[in-house]
């Protein structure tokens, strides 16, 4: 089926790490307000994914398209500057620097002051804690405050895609139940997000379609309730033995 509408298409993407290989051929579609997941087991491939649409790894064959125009081998800050943010895995603040500096570090990728005045109103709002803590420096704060830096900063340069490296990593189940209720809400008011996690039930639960990758390969597509039914998605990721 054409979707016109697509925000980000990545085409038979094969990335690899000198001679080792990691994605064979990745084929993916992003339209604009939906939220897709791409869930896998350790060392599928996921974070080389973001990486390189990101424009932090080039691929060795295939293409990202991104608003109807081929990334090629665009620098990452000149991707992230037309509006493609990433989350990244291991977060990647400014530890040092406090919670406001990181948060207008953020926003410098946006152009005008007022709208980064106002950002910064919207993203305390998402994350109260980081207000309170706005003065202290980011190595101060707890893992699951750092991952709602970390999601605030890449917010703050108002992404036309949200692209999310395990934001559940690391994180007591209650922390990741409230990082993610913010996720959904932004999904509900129309970001379009791409999502990685190896938390299957808590991504297909708030992905409108999402991938399976296995060993650098996508194996599965479908609705995320699709998914969640999928035999061999409860088999292999949920831990769910059919009768
Ligand atoms: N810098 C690197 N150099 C060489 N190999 C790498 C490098 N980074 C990742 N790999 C390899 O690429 C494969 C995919 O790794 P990747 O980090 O993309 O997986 P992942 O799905 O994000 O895993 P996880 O769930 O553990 O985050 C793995 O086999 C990994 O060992
Ligand atoms: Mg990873």
């Amino acid at each position: 089926m054409p979707r016109g509408l697509d925000l980000l298409a990545v085409d038979d993407l094969q990335v690899g790490y000198g001679k080792i290989q990691v994605l064979w051929g990745v084929s993916l579609r992003l339209a604009a307000g939906e939220t897709v997941a791409v869930v896998g087991s350790n060392g599928a491939g996921k974070t080389t994914l973001l990486r390189s649409i990101a424009g932090l790894l080039p691929p060795v064959a295939g293409r990202v398209v991104f608003r109807d125009r081929v990334l090629g081998r665009l620098p990452a800050h000149e991707i992230a500057r037309r509006g493609l943010a990433l989350v990244p895995e291991g977060r990647e603040l400014f530890p040092w620097m406090s919670v406001h500096e990181n948060l207008l570090l953020g926003g410098r990728l946006c152009a005008e002051r007022l709208r980064v005045a106002e950002n910064l109103e919207w993203v305390y709002g998402l994350f109260p804690v980081l207000r309170e803590r706005r003065r202290q420096s980011a190595s101060t704060l707890s893992g699951g405050e750092q991952q709602m830096l970390a999601i605030a900063r890449a917010l703050m340069s108002n992404p036309s895609v949200l692209m999310l490296d395990e934001p559940s990593t690391g994180l007591s189940p209650r922390v990741v139940e409230s990082i993610f209720e913010v996720i959904a809400g932004l999904a509900q008011r129309g970001a379009t997000i791409l999502l990685v996690e190896q938390n299957v039930y808590l991504a297909l639960a708030v992905a409108d379609r999402a991938y399976v990758l296995e060993r650098g390969r996508l194996t599965l597509e479908g609705t995320g309730q699709e998914l969640i039914e999928h035999a061999a998605v409860r088999q292999a990721y949920l831990g769910v033995a059919e009768g």
